[in-house]
C-alpha cells in the first residue's frame, strides 16, 4: 500500500512536470513563430476555447495549416514554408498544449513576459 501510494505520487509529479514543461515549449514557439505576425499574441490565444483549439491543431496542425493557405491575406504566404517544416511537425504537439492552456474556457492569465 505504501509502495503503491509513493509510486502513484510520482506518477502525478512527473505527470505535471511533463505538462508545465510542454506548455513552456509550446509558449517558446509561439512567442518566436506565431506572435510576429499575431502580434496580439495572448489575447489572440484566448479567442478560442480548448476543443476548438484542440481541433485547428489536430493531425500536426492541419487545420491550421489550412486556415493559412487559404488565407487571402498576402501575410500569411510567409507561414508557409514554417508550417511545412519538420520543426512545426515536432512543436504542434507542444503548441497545442500552450494553446489549450491558455484558451478561453481555461481559466488562466498567461504572465506578461
Ligand atoms: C507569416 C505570418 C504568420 C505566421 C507565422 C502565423 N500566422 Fe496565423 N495567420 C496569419 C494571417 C495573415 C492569417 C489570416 C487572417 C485572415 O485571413 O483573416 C492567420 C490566421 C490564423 C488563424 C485564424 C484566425 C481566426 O480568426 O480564426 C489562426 C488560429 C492562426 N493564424 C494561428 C496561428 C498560429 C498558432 C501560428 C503559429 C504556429 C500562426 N498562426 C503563424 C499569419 C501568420
Amino acid at each position: 500500500m505504501n509502495k503503491f501510494f509513493i509510486s502513484f505520487i510520482f506518477i502525478v509529479i512527473f505527470s505535471l512536470l511533463n505538462v508545465e514543461a510542454a506548455v513552456y515549449k509550446g509558449q517558446k514557439e509561439f512567442v518566436k513563430k506565431c506572435a510576429p505576425c499575431h502580434r496580439e499574441g495572448q489575447e489572440f490565444v484566448a479567442q478560442k476555447t480548448i476543443s476548438e483549439w484542440k481541433k485547428i491543431m489536430r493531425n500536426s496542425g492541419e487545420e491550421l495549416i489550412r486556415i493559412h493557405l487559404i488565407s487571402k491575406d498576402e501575410k500569411a504566404k510567409d507561414s508557409y514554408i514554417y508550417f511545412k517544416s519538420k520543426a512545426f511537425e515536432k512543436k504542434s504537439v507542444h503548441l497545442i498544449q500552450f494553446l489549450a492552456e491558455y484558451a478561453k474556457d481555461s481559466g488562466k492569465v498567461p504572465a506578461c513576459n
